[in-house]
């Protein structure tokens, strides 16, 4: 059971995020921080406590939280973002985590790591490489991982932003996958949902305790999930989308 989550409010630097889909437009700012707040709603309804962290216009991504800790049950990994604009975000979420762990550690030069290409299922983490994420930060937290009784492995990706961009481990064995990782012989072992290409987006969904928190708007994943036997809950986040985010990197879950 997850008992907490740290997001961090948006800040109006937020128009000026990293985006790989120019053509959806800048964000709404407005819009972004009551989607912010629905997202909120949501989690708490999953029955977790939630810390806000304020704002912080330096960083454009800083809203997109995940990116910047692995939090594990025993220890958590401060990351080091792959990002030449998100350098430094991970700097003020140590003093956040210690309210939380005695145990922290930190990604340290030349490994680059990012949240949001790691996915816990169970005792294991895969690490997907990804532009943001190195082989040295990868071994980095395996080593981290093995030293806690945990597991850890790489995964090679080529097309996704991160890992998490077209994977959710649901529990029960159930993983969503969509994309590259669609065929990947490291996830046989799973039942795997498949994302249609239409509905590529929503295969950033997250498990919080007895719900799956899916994105609004994409029909065919939310049926899918339900048939699963699963419960949804739905939230906006057509603003974050703009900028490559969806429901995972807008949160730590622990
Ligand atoms: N805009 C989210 C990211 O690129 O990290």
């Amino acid at each position: 059971m997850f008992k907490n989550a740290i997001v961090r409010t948006p800040a109006p630097s937020l128009v000026n995020g990293i985006t790989s889909a120019p053509e959806l437009g800048k964000p709404d700012y407005r819009n972004a921080l009551n989607q912010h707040k629905a997202y909120i709603k949501a989690l708490e309804q999953c029955g977790v406590t939630v810390r806000i962290l304020e704002q912080d216009d330096r960083f454009p991504d800083s809203c997109f939280v995940e990116d910047v800790a692995v939090c594990t049950p025993a220890f958590a990994m401060v990351t080091s973002p792959g990002a030449p604009t998100r350098m430094g975000e991970e700097k003020e979420i140590t003093a956040v985590l210690r309210e939380f762990y005695a145990d922290i550690e930190h990604i340290t030069a030349p490994g680059t790591l990012e949240g949001g290409d790691v996915m816990m299922v169970g005792d294991h983490y895969y690490i997907g490489l990804s532009d943001r994420t190195n082989r040295a930060g990868a071994d980095q937290l395996i080593a981290a991982l093995e030293k806690h009784g945990m597991r850890g492995s790489a995964v090679d990706m080529k097309e996704m932003l991160h890992l998490k961009t077209g994977l959710a481990y649901l529990e029960e064995n159930i993983l969503l996958v969509a994309g590259e990782f669609t065929r990947m012989k490291a996830f046989d072992r799973y039942k795997r949902l498949e994302i249609t290409e239409e509905e590529g987006y929503a295969a950033n969904c997250i498990r919080v305790n007895d719900y799956v928190i899916v994105p609004e708007g994409y029909e065919q994943t939310k049926a899918m999930i339900e048939g699963a036997g699963l419960k949804v809950i739905t939230v906006d986040t057509s603003e974050f989308k703009k900028l490559d985010g969806g429901l995972s990197c807008l949160s730590l879950r622990f």
